[in-house]
């Protein structure tokens, strides 16, 4: 403590640093860390044709938990930071935390915060936080009955990880049952799929809220937005998120008081009470109702892309707040953050978010740089020294102004320097609530 004291005092703390995870959030928590002068290295395994640019990329998959380890140790990291959900709910935490080594992120047991519907909506239930109403199922038949005697609209949940392919909004009775029928009897989600949650629908804006959490204290980052259709006007299927703006529009300072109290201090006061304090970053997902907010979903982690617009309005040394969450020592720590808004937009492969085509040449990123964007790294790789597509999101462009609607702009005019076959985006990112 004292020697890493005097390190930061001489402005030289040099800590090597370790990313998990190789989509446009890690691109943009790996730029962010950059900025840091007390980071003399940065490793993010597996990363992407953008990263590395900026850190080593280590060829490691992000649920290799172990091997991941194991290289940490090797490697003597002074940090590790996760960003997807995966790895959090297989227990990298407490791998890593088992061996001695530092680590930004939730224990196994407080994944399940994400990694089970019935444990985050059993959770709310007990401590009073507002969400829809809902019922738990663990088999067809009942939840089919269920359906049958409340009607539609209805939400249906799978309880696990399904990649933000697990809920279905029904509309009608006959959505939700064969709904119901895929989860739990094709089990198209494997055993994320052995429980169901049906919710009550819900109805008004969404916003996402990220916070910073070491367990005890919370404290809420700056709104943001996610546009999760695949089509402009919030048409065509769920994709992982199709571009995000901070703030949300919608998101008053009076409503942020009362979530900041009556939801995510309340939670994470709720899972110290459980035995299983949260660190790290949590995801509440809101849909503000009309007859107050209500929690969605949470997840354990960053938001891809809601991290793209909240990142760059970040003032704070990221490492700083990062360092605070795992000792403990959040309260002692004043995060600043821009003025400024922020639009990503998502640049998709063709048929995504269905089966999509790879290794398509990209173009125009330096031209889109030019236009004052910052070009954020998802699905892409190199191939014989030529930038190629590798995912079904390739890429995030991202713009500041000091409006929204400088900002975007700025990203669509950056955008439209870039090129590959197949390419395709809303148009209408931030403008709809
Ligand atoms: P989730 O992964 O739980 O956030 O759900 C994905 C999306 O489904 C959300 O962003 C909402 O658009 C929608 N959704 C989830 N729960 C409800 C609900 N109870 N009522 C209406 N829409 C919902
Ligand atoms: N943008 C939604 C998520 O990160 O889960």
């Amino acid at each position: 403590m004292i020697l890493k004291f005097i390190k930061r005092m001489k402005g030289c703390e040099a800590l090597k640093v370790l990313v998990v995870g190789g989509g446009g959030r890690e691109h943009a928590i790996v730029w962010k860390i950059s900025q840091s002068p007390n980071v003399k290295e940065i490793f993010c395994a597996p990363g992407n044709a953008g990263i590395k640019k900026i850190a080593r990329c280590i060829d490691i998959p992000a649920e290799d938990i172990k091997t991941l380890a194991d290289f940490a140790e090797k490697e003597r990291m002074d940090l590790t930071v996760v960003g997807p959900e995966v790895p959090l709910v297989l227990g990298i935490v407490d791998e890593f935390e088992g061996r001695g080594l530092r680590i930004f992120g939730p224990s196994k047991a407080a994944s399940q915060i994400e990694g089970s519907k019935v444990f985050a909506k059993k959770l709310m239930q007990k401590y009073n936080i507002p969400t829809a109403d809902f019922r738990i199922f663990n088999n067809s038949a009942d939840a089919i009955n269920y359906i049958d005697e409340i009607g539609a609209p209805l939400v249906i949940k799978a309880e696990g990880l399904a990649a933000g392919k697990g809920v279905v909004v029904a509309r009608e009775k006959g959505e939700a049952v064969s709904a119901v029928k895929s989860i739990m009897e094709e089990k198209v989600f494997g055993n994320a799929g052995s429980r169901v949650v049906i919710e009550e629908f819900l109805e008004g804006p969404e916003v996402t809220v990220l916070s910073f959490c070491d367990g005890k204290t919370c404290v809420p980052m700056v709104s943001s937005r996610d546009h999760k259709r695949a089509f402009d006007h919030d048409e065509g299927p769920n994709t992982g998120g199709m571009g995000a703006v901070s703030p949300a529009s919608t998101y008053s300072m009076e409503l942020a008081e009362i979530v900041e109290k009556q939801i995510i201090q309340k939670t994470v006061d709720a899972m110290a009470k459980e035995g299983i304090p949260f660190k790290g970053v949590l995801y509440t997902g809101l849909m503000l109702t009309n007859k107050g907010p209500r929690v969605l979903e949470y997840n354990c982690r960053f938001g891809d892309p809601e991290t793209q617009v909240v990142l760059p309005r970040l003032e704070t040394d990221l490492i700083d707040i990062m360092e605070a969450c795992t000792d403990g020592t959040l309260d002692k720590m004043s995060i600043q953050w821009k003025e400024d808004r922020a639009v990503c937009v998502v640049l998709a492969s063709k048929g995504y978010p269905g089966a999509y085509e790879k290794g398509k040449a990209i173009k125009g990123i330096s031209e889109a740089e030019r236009q004052g964007a910052i070009v954020f790294h998802a699905g892409t790789a190199e191939k014989n020294g030529m930038l190629v597509t590798s995912g079904g999101r390739v890429l995030g462009v991202a713009a500041l102004g000091k409006d929204e609607e400088e900002a975007r702009m700025k990203a669509y005019s950056a955008v439209s320097k870039i090129e590959f076959e197949g390419m395709h985006y809303r148009k209408d990112i931030g403008k709809v609530l």
